[in-house]
């Protein structure tokens, strides 16, 4: 009762299970919640359990991927008709990729301005994570921001969801501006990461809040695997690169603003920079994971902005029990401005994001496992890849026992083009290949990125369509001869095939 600040409101407080009942059969919802950060721990779970028994077929839009299981159980128990930015939970990727629910991967960036320019998505009620409200009657947000002011600002009907297990310290923290529709957008005038332009809250139309209900449930632990000896390897060379851009003039040890993807790759990448020879590094990112607070906690990092915190238990034990000492040094905004291509792009940020394969040309694949199938969605990296002053993707070299090789003839499904790519890196080394043509590329990646065991396999490939000719050599026909050999015989490598194509 004490983080709510405005009386009005008093007479909203009702169960989780009478708001859940607010929703009707083909709502569109919009969720708080940005990689498990800030989602609703209580109204939507509820919703979900209603679709056991009674027929519910729901868009659900949110700012990225939800917490728990409330993906896993609105997929499983049939309650999603669409869903949309971003997901990653294995039961929803099921579904997704049997057909069962219709799944629109956004740059995360672009959603709220899909919402204002385009009347598809009418938000019926929007549920909102809050720590506390204003004498105003406007919603602080708790660990995330996401799509929340633009849901709250088109929706009917608003939920809200008081969450009172985080510190009331975490006020204060958020930066929030809701841009205006075209054609008069205006200049986003962020400089630095650290510059502040909006309110600390969301502000809403009070009238529209229909419930208020209360939870002490925190957010869903992020699981991240220790740094192994790949993924250090792989920071290493990213390490050694950026020190050559400072020897060479081109960087300062302070470098430009970072932004790290998700995953384990990505994680262990920033920490990586907490032995570096940078100093003042800053961030503008869209989640901070554990390397954040790592680089804090090394005096590396001096300010971090981002769009969410997505942390292991353990980090966040340390993080919420003691707020005050990070206060200062981060900032969360709605995510069309974290990821504003104009923002990124002003900032010269330093883009760092995870491939699942890439080809010899450089386009890379965050998406598709095999060309098809679904695996997260491509989340930020391309609002990020397109518009940073450098674009990093990394990924191992090989995985699955050898069986399947990150680098590939060509992609098997492109989320990054050539265009938007700068360096490629695996623990076998990095290809700079900003400023080669096609063919220096493939020549690069092979040398510096592929494993040993795929060498000569690619080296075939790209020599026998060098000698076919084209400005992007490719034998047509075997372009994808290695994901199909990899489906029919469960490796890619062709010498262990007696029908080899090469
Ligand atoms: N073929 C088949 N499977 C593959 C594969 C390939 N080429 N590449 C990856 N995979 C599988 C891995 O084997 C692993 O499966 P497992 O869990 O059964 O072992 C899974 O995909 C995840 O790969 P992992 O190596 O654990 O990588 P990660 O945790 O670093 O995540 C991405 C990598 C690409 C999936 C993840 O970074 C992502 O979703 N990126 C897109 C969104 C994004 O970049 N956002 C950035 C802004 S926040």
């Amino acid at each position: 009762m004490q983080r709510i600040k405005y009386q009005a409101y008093i007479d909203k407080i009702q169960s989780p299970e009478k708001a859940a009942l607010l929703i009707k059969n083909h709502h569109v919802l919009g969720v708080s919640g940005f990689t498990k950060a800030g989602d609703s721990k209580t109204v939507l779970p509820k919703v979900a359990e209603r679709a056991l028994h009674e027929e519910l077929k729901l868009t659900v839009l949110s700012g990225a991927s939800l917490g728990y299981d409330t993906d896993a159980d609105l997929a499983k128990n049939g309650a999603l008709y669409k869903r949309m930015p971003f997901q990653a939970d294995p039961t929803l990727r099921k579904s997704i990729n049997n057909h069962e629910v219709l799944y629109v991967d956004q740059h995360l960036g672009q959603t709220a301005d899909m919402l204002q320019n385009i009347d598809t998505f009418k938000i019926d009620v929007a549920i909102i994570e809050a720590l506390a409200i204003t004498e105003e009657g406007y919603i602080i947000p708790t660990t995330s921001v996401g799509n929340s002011p633009i849901f709250a600002e088109m929706a009917d009907k608003i939920i809200i969801e008081i969450n009172g297990s985080f510190p009331k310290s975490l006020a204060g923290i958020h930066d929030i501006k809701l841009l205006k529709k075209q054609p008069n957008r205006e200049i986003i005038p962020v400089l630095q990461s650290d510059t502040k332009i909006g309110d600390p809250y969301i502000k809403i139309n009070p009238e529209k809040v229909v419930a208020i209900v209360f939870t002490e449930v925190p957010d869903s632990p992020a699981i991240i695997s220790a740094p192994d000896e790949k993924t250090t390897a792989i920071s290493g060379h990213i390490l050694q690169f950026l020190d050559k851009e400072v020897a060479e003039g081109r960087l300062t040890e302070s470098l430009l603003p970072l932004q790290a993807g998700i995953g384990k790759t990505a994680n262990a990448i920033l920490s990586g920079f907490k032995d570096s020879n940078f100093k003042n590094l800053t961030m503008y990112s869209e989640v901070l994971q554990d390397s954040t607070f790592e680089l804090f906690d090394s005096g590396k990092l001096i300010f971090a902005s981002a769009s969410s915190i997505t942390i292991t238990e353990s980090c966040a034990e340390k993080v919420f029990n003691d707020f005050d000492q990070y206060k200062d040094k981060l900032m969360l905004r709605p995510q069309n401005i974290s990821n504003a291509a104009e923002v990124i792009s002003r900032l010269g940020v330093i883009g760092i994001n995870t491939a699942i394969e890439f080809d010899i040309y450089g386009n890379v694949n965050s998406t598709h496992i095999s060309g098809t199938k679904m695996m997260n969605g491509i989340g930020g990296s391309g609002d990020f890849a397109r518009n940073g002053y450098l674009s990093i993707f990394a990924c191992p070299s090989i995985s699955k026992e050898g069986k399947i090789s990150h680098i590939v003839p060509m992609v098997s499904h492109t989320d990054h083009t050539e265009h938007d790519v700068d360096i490629l890196v695996t623990e076998q080394g990095l290809a700079d290949i900003r400023g080669l043509a096609p063919t220096e590329r493939a020549r690069l990646i092979i040398k510096n990125c592929v494993h040993p065991d795929y060498k000569d396999q690619l080296l075939d490939y790209f020599e026998t369509a060098y000698a076919l000719g084209g400005h992007t050599p490719h034998i047509l026909q075997d372009t994808f001869s290695w994901h199909t050999q990899l489906k029919k015989h469960g490796t890619m490598k062709m010498n262990e095939l007696a029908s080899n194509h090469f």
